[in-house]
């Protein structure tokens, strides 16, 4: 039978987003139908809308997203018609390559929906990382829904599901972040200002924020900076420097993925000390690094999808930490906004002016 409802689609390269028409079927076995109450924009929405991502126009955008379980498919194990949950990208297979060798948060063929949603035409559409949450109704494989405590609000708790994760992730887990370490996060939006969060939490003794917006790194020091360095007027590699007895950091966030970027946070980590990438390269990015130093520097170069997280496992824990007080998921929510709000929300994100705008539905 299906549902018609409204959904934000990017049609073209480059080309301002729409609310449109969507048809989302009834859920098939292993998938579920979520009713969403809140979706965040992140800046990968904007990579799909610019082509950044593949060219499977029409794309469905939204993908940190919370919501409330509508319908159940045959095989959607426990979940429940009514239950909280929080839409991961990441469902693991089980027996993929990676999975089978024990490393789930690598999962080469993660699980999504079998069934397409479509334009009201019967255009198939293209979900965006496999969810399409800026619409009142999305289907999702039923590993995808992860169900978290009710009592976080949607605005916040939606948050985690991509954005927050990855960033959070991409510092502890992906870059161990720990004890008495000295870290620097490059990029203060949603993806950095967690992994600035993060880094605080694994309790290191140092976290230095860099941004080229002042506002940024205002923000960035409510959510655990204890250095702000602004790459607009000071060397960021120097500013690092400094502020770690002149031999760099141990671990390194780079959460924008700038060619730039990544150069500077290569050069401002200490020996042995660890690189996380975690911001997405447009796919004409090129680096060139002296090889001499990747060698000489020792240490691990290494890229975060989804901050190596596991949601079924990660999600609770991050709004537990929510629920005590430990991380501030409301302080990332800027604005609440309506699906039509979507385009301006991109521009508002280019501008700087917030850390997540997030369509309440
Ligand atoms: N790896 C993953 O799993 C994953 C998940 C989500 C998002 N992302 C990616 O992470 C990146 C950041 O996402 P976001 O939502 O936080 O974006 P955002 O636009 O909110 O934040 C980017 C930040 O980088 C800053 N910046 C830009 N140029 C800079 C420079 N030269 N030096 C220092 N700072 C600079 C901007 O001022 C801004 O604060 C994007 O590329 C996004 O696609 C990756
Ligand atoms: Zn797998
Ligand atoms: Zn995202």
């Amino acid at each position: 039978m299906g549902h018609e409802v409204r959904g934000v689609v990017a049609r073209g390269p480059g080309a301002p987003v729409s609310v449109e028409a969507i048809r989302v079927p009834d859920p098939g076995p292993g998938e579920v139908l979520v009713r969403v109450r809140a979706c965040g924009v992140c800046h990968t929405d904007l990579h799909y809308r610019e082509g950044a991502i593949g060219s499977d126009f029409p794309f469905l955008l939204g993908h940190e997203a919370a919501g409330t379980v509508e319908a159940v498919g045959d095989g959607g194990g426990a979940l429940r018609p009514g239950d909280f949950v929080v839409i991961a990208w990441r469902d693991p297979c089980g027996s993929c390559r990676s999975c089978r060798r024990g490393r789930p948060w690598y999962c080469f063929a993660s699980r999504n929906a079998h069934q397409r949603m479509t334009l009201a035409d019967g255009t198939p559409l293209t979900a965006a990382l496999g969810i399409g949450a800026f619409a009142e109704l999305t289907l999702v494989a039923a590993g995808q829904a992860v169900k978290v405590d009710p009592a976080a609000r949607p605005e916040a708790a939606g948050l985690i599901g991509c954005g927050v994760m990855a960033g959070y992730g991409a510092a502890v887990h992906t870059g161990r972040a720990g004890p008495g370490d000295t870290v620097a996060v490059f990029g203060c939006g949603g993806v950095g200002m967690a992994a600035i969060a993060g880094a605080a939490l694994a309790g290191a003794r140092r976290v230095i924020a860099v941004d080229v917006d002042r506002r940024k790194l205002e923000w960035a020091q409510g959510f655990g900076a204890t250095d702000v360095i602004d790459a607009a007027t000071t060397d960021p590699v120097q500013g690092v420097r400094a502020l770690t007895d002149g031999v760099g950091a141990d671990l390194v966030v780079d959460a924008v993925g700038l060619p730039l970027t990544y150069r500077q946070a290569f050069l401002a980590r200490d020996h042995a000390g660890t690189l996380v990438l975690v911001g997405v390269p447009t796919p004409a990015a090129t680096i060139e690094l002296p090889l001499a130093e990747v060698f000489g520097r020792g240490g691990q170069l290494k890229a975060s999808w989804y901050g190596d997280c596991l949601p079924s496992r990660d999600f609770p824990v991050l709004i537990d930490l929510y629920r005590r007080g430990k991380l501030d998921l409301d302080g990332f929510v800027s604005e609440t906004i309506g699906l039509e709000d979507v385009e301006r929300a991109f521009a508002r994100m280019q501008r700087g002016e917030v850390l997540r705008s997030v369509v309440v539905l």
